[in-house]
C-alpha cells in the first residue's frame, strides 16, 4: 500500500527521497511523486507507474531543495495517473497521505463553495485545501493543521510541507502508521521504519491520533486533544543492508531460500533443544484454561491459521474458530468468556486484522498476536506477542513469513496441548524433535528447485490449475493456488480433495493440471482415490509426495516432486516450499513482475 517519506535535512533532498521510496516499493504502488521547497516555493515531480519513471523525470528535470516529502501511491479514490499521484499541493501547502478520508465528498463540496479549485479525483486533495483555508484565516501552520485534522474522518498518515518554511514539517497519524526518525541535525518521517533504515536507527512511533511538528533538531508530539506528549524514541535493529537481493534474481526467490535459516531462528526462540520442550515467552495467561481461540488474519496469514486449527484440535483438543479478518470484524460474533483472540500478520498493520483485534478486545478476549514486525500496531495492541523471526519480507507474496508463522503456531499448539494435558512429555519431545528437523528438511526440498522449475515450464501456458489437499494439507492447497494466481495471473483454485466430486471435477480435462499435495500418512489412500478420478478424466496430475507415496501412485502422475519422509505434523511447513517454487518459477518464466505483482500491495492498510 501507499508509502510515505519526509526529510527535513541539510543536503539535496531529491535523491534521498527517491531512495526512501525505493525501500517502500515492496508495499505495492502504481504512481509516485516528491515535493520539495525550492527557494521557499513548493516544487513537485510526479509520475505514473514504476519509480524508475519518477527517477528519469527528476534526472531530466532536476528538483532543488533540502526539505521534501515523497509518496508511493496505491490507487483507491481516482485512477493511477500523474494528476492523482501525491504529493498534492497548492502554492501554500504540499501533502502526502496514506489511508482514506471517508468524508472527503462533503468536505470537497464545502471547500469548493468557499472558492477552492480542485485538480484531482482523490480524497487526499481535500487535506491541502482544508489546511490552506485555515492558513488563509491567518492561523499558524501548527494551528491550521490542528484545526484541519479535527475535520477529517477516516484513516490517515500525513506528511505536510509549507511554502517558505525550510525549518518545518508536520506529520499526523490516525489508523495508518507513521514513524519519526531522529538524525543529527536532520529529522525524518516514514510510513515504516524500513523507509528510514539507512538514514537513522532512532525511531519514534506515533500513537493513534498523534501529530508531530518537526524542525531541524527535534520533534514535538501532540495527542488528539492537542496536548504535548512524550513518546519513546527506540533504537531499531533494521539496517539498510538487510534489504538487498544478494545473488538472487528476485526478493521472493531470496526469501524462499532464507527459509531454513529463519524457520530455524524462529524455532530456536521457542524450543529448548536439550529438553525438547516448548518455552513460550510473553504469554500472559494460562494456556490450559482457554475456552476458545478465535484466530483472525488475511491472505496467506489466514491460511496459516487454517493449518493451526487442525493442529490445535488434534494435538490439544482445543476449540478453535478461524475467520478472515475482513469478515469477522463486521460479523458481530459473540465471543466466549475466557477466550483468546489470536491475530496473525506479517506486517502487523493490516487494517482488517487490526480492527478485528480491537473488536475482540472490546469483547473481553485476551489478545495474542503472531507478527513479523515487533514495532507494529498489532504487536503494540496485543497482551502477548509471539514474534516470527523472518526478517524484512520484501516480495509482495508472502513466503518466509508464512512458514515462520506455521513454526510459531505449531509450537503454540504443543504448548496448549501440554497445558491441557492432552499430550505427555514423550509426545511433546517427539513433536518438538520433528520441528527441530524442519530447517534441514527444507534445505533438502530446495535441492529440487531445478526439477520444479522444469515442471513450472509446463504450467505457463495453462489457463486453470487445481490444487488438492486433505487435512493439514488442505490449507496448503489453498496457499498454493493463491501463490500461483497472484504471481502468474493463471487462474487457480485450491480444494479439499474430498470436495472435488462436488464441483471442481467438472473442470477437469487434459488442459487442467491438478497439483496434489499428499504426504504418506493416515489420509493418503483417500487422496490416492482422487488422483485416480482425475486420471480417469484425462487430467494431468502433478504429485507432491514422499518416496512411499510416489511408489504407490506416481505412475498415474505426469510429474512427481519427491519430498523427504517426515512426521505428518510438520508436513504443512515442508509442503509449502514446492508450491512456492512452482508459483515462483511459473511467474518468472512467464515474465510477470514477481516481487510486485500487478494491483497487489504488501501491506493492506485500507479497507
Ligand atoms: C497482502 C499481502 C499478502 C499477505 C496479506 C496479509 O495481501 O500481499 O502476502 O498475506 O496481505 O498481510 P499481513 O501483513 O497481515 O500478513
Amino acid at each position: 500500500m501507499c508509502g510515505i517519506i519526509g526529510i527535513l535535512g541539510g543536503k539535496a533532498v531529491a535523491p534521498l527521497l527517491i531512495d526512501g521510496l525505493r525501500r517502500l516499493e515492496y508495499r505495492g504502488y502504481d504512481s509516485a511523486g516528491i515535493a520539495t521547497l525550492s527557494n521557499g516555493a513548493i516544487d513537485r515531480r510526479r509520475s505514473e507507474g514504476k519509480l524508475a519513471n519518477l527517477a528519469d523525470l527528476v534526472d531530466r528535470d532536476p528538483i532543488e531543495g533540502t526539505i521534501g516529502i515523497g509518496h508511493t501511491r496505491w490507487a483507491t479514490h481516482g485512477r493511477p495517473s500523474e494528476a492523482n499521484a501525491h504529493p498534492h499541493a497548492n502554492e501554500r501547502v504540499a501533502v502526502v497521505h496514506n489511508g482514506i478520508i471517508e468524508n472527503f465528498q462533503e468536505l470537497r463540496r464545502e471547500l469548493e463553495a468557499q472558492g477552492h479549485v480542485f485538480e484531482t479525483e482523490t480524497d487526499s486533495e481535500v487535506i491541502v485545501h482544508l489546511i490552506s483555508e485555515q492558513l488563509n484565516q491567518q492561523k499558524t501552520p501548527q494551528d491550521a493543521v490542528a484545526a484541519a485534522l479535527k475535520r477529517l474522518e477516516g484513516a490517515f498518515a500525513l506528511a505536510i510541507l509549507f511554502a517558505g518554511r525550510h525549518d518545518l514539517m508536520i506529520g499526523a497519524r490516525r489508523g495508518s502508521p507513521l514513524a519519526v526518525g531522529f538524525g543529527s541535525g536532520e529529522m525524518y518521517l516514514g510510513s515504516d521504519a524500513l523507509a528510514l533504515a539507512p538514514l537513522t536507527d532512532r525511531i519514534c512511533y506515533l500513537e493513534e491520533g498523534d501529530w508531530v511538528v518537526l524542525d531541524h533538531g527535534d520533534a514535538q508530539v501532540f495527542d488528539e486533544t492537542d496536548q504535548p506528549v512524550a513518546r519513546e524514541v527506540k533504537q531499531t535493529a533494521l539496517s539498510g543492508a538487510m534489504i538487498g537481493k544478494g545473488q538472487y534474481r528476485h526478493f521472493m526467490q531470496k526469501e524462499i531460500y532464507e527459509q531454513p535459516a529463519v524457520i530455524g531462528d524462529t524455532l530456536h526462540s521457542l524450543i529448548n533443544p536439550m529438553s525438547r520442550t516448548v518455552e513460550l515467552p510473553d504469554v500472559p495467561l494460562d494456556l490450559g484454561k482457554v475456552s476458545r481461540f478465535t484466530c483472525c488474519a488475511c491472505g496467506t496469514a489466514h491460511y496459516a491459521t487454517a493449518v493451526a486449527k487442525y493442529w490445535f484440535e488434534q494435538i490439544a483438543r482445543q476449540p478453535v474458530e478461524i475467520d478472515i479478518a475482513s469478515e469477522f470484524r463486521y460479523r458481530e460474533a459473540p465471543m466466549p468468556e475466557g477466550g483468546v483472540g489470536l491475530f496473525v500478520s506479517q506486517s502487523g498493520e493490516t487494517i482488517d486484522t487490526l480492527s478485528a483485534l480491537r473488536y475482540a478486545k472490546q469483547q473481553g478476549q485476551t489478545i495474542l498476536s503472531i507478527v513479523n514486525v515487533p514495532e507494529s500496531a498489532i504487536a503494540r495492541e496485543s497482551d502477548g506477542v509471539l514474534p516470527t523471526l523472518a526478517g524484512p519480507e520484501i516480495g509482495v507474496a508472502s513466503t518466509k513469513a508464512f512458514t515462520t508463522q506455521l513454526a510459531v503456531l505449531a509450537c503454540l499448539a504443543i504448548a496448549v496441548g501440554r497445558a491441557r494435558g492432552t499430550i505427555d512429555g514423550e509426545q511433546e519431545a517427539r513433536l518438538s524433535q520433528s520441528l527441530i528437523e524442519v530447517p534441514a528438511r527444507v534445505t533438502e526440498v530446495l535441492q529440487s528447485d531445478a526439477a520444479i522449475k522444469a515442471i513450472a515450464a509446463d504450467l505457463i501456458y495453462t489457463r486453470d490449475v487445481l490444487y488438492l489437499g486433505r487435512g493439514l494439507l488442505f490449507p496448503i492447497a489453498l496457499e498454493g493456488a493463491l501463490k500461483l494466481k497472484e504471481l502468474s495471473y493463471i487462474h487457480a483454485e485450491g480444494y479439499a480433495a474430498g470436495e472435488m466430486k462436488h464441483g471442481p471435477i467438472a473442470l477437469i480435462d487434459e488442459d487442467v493440471p491438478v497439483i496434489v499435495c499428499a504426504p504418506s500418512g493416515p489420509l493418503f489412500e483417500k487422496t490416492a482415490g482422487n488422483v485416480q478420478e482425475v486420471r480417469a478424466r484425462g487430467g494431468a496430475v502433478i504429485l507432491i509426495s514422499d518416496r512411499a507415496g510416489i511408489e504407490r501412485i506416481g505412475e498415474y502422475a505426469r510429474h512427481c516432486i519427491e519430498m523427504p519422509a517426515i512426521d505428518p505434523f510438520v508436513a504443512p511447513i515442508l509442503y509449502s516450499i514446492p508450491v512456492q517454487l512452482l508459483a515462483y518459477h511459473t511467474a518468472a518464466q512467464k515474465g510477470t513482475d514477481v516481487d510486485q505483482p500487478r494491483n497487489l500491495a504488501k501491506s493492506v492498510t485500507v479497507e
